[in-house]
């Protein structure tokens, strides 16, 4: 029956869908604005990958662009504003990974659509996930930590 089929490929799409980050408690920093920007970067980051595995990937990537930029103006000066706030010692070299990070975007954001393409941006994603939050961000938490237990 048409329905019936209908029914099960949606539920096999809704079983299966391969999720490429899953949200774990220990990515929490415990800086809730933070945390609930970093988030907000995994669903980009997720949506853009269905997207590309149901073949919209090329029509998405400009506004998928277009968002990560505007986004990443917000969580950038939301995140050196919290740390000078908190008087973090290496704030310096944070905010020069966020400007090489900013000039990244710029560059991909300023190509000509023939010199971009899904897989290049989501490269892009991947490292600024895996390499930056997931490491440099990370150090936040330790330091943290550190002022908790001197107070
Ligand atoms: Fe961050
Ligand atoms: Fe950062």
């Amino acid at each position: 029956m048409p329905n019936e089929m209908s029914r099960d490929t949606i539920q096999h799409s809704l079983l299966h869908h391969n999720v490429l980050i899953v949200w774990r408690p220990e990515y929490n920093l415990g800086i809730p604005i933070i945390d609930e920007q970093h988030r907000g970067i995994v669903t980009t980051i997720n949506s853009f990958h269905y997207a590309m595995q149901h073949k919209h990937g090329e029509s998405m990537l400009h506004p998928v662009i277009a968002m990560v930029k505007e986004y990443t103006h917000i969580h950038f000066e939301v995140e050196e504003n919290f740390l000078k706030y908190c008087e973090f010692p290496d704030l310096e070299n944070h905010i020069v990974m966020h400007n090489e990070l900013r000039h990244e975007l710029t560059k991909i954001g300023g190509k000509s659509l023939m010199n971009q393409n899904p897989y290049q941006f989501m490269d892009f994603l991947k490292k600024w996930w895996i390499d930056h939050i997931c490491e440099k961000d990370r150090v936040f938490h330790e330091y943290l930590l550190k002022i908790e237990r001197k107070k």
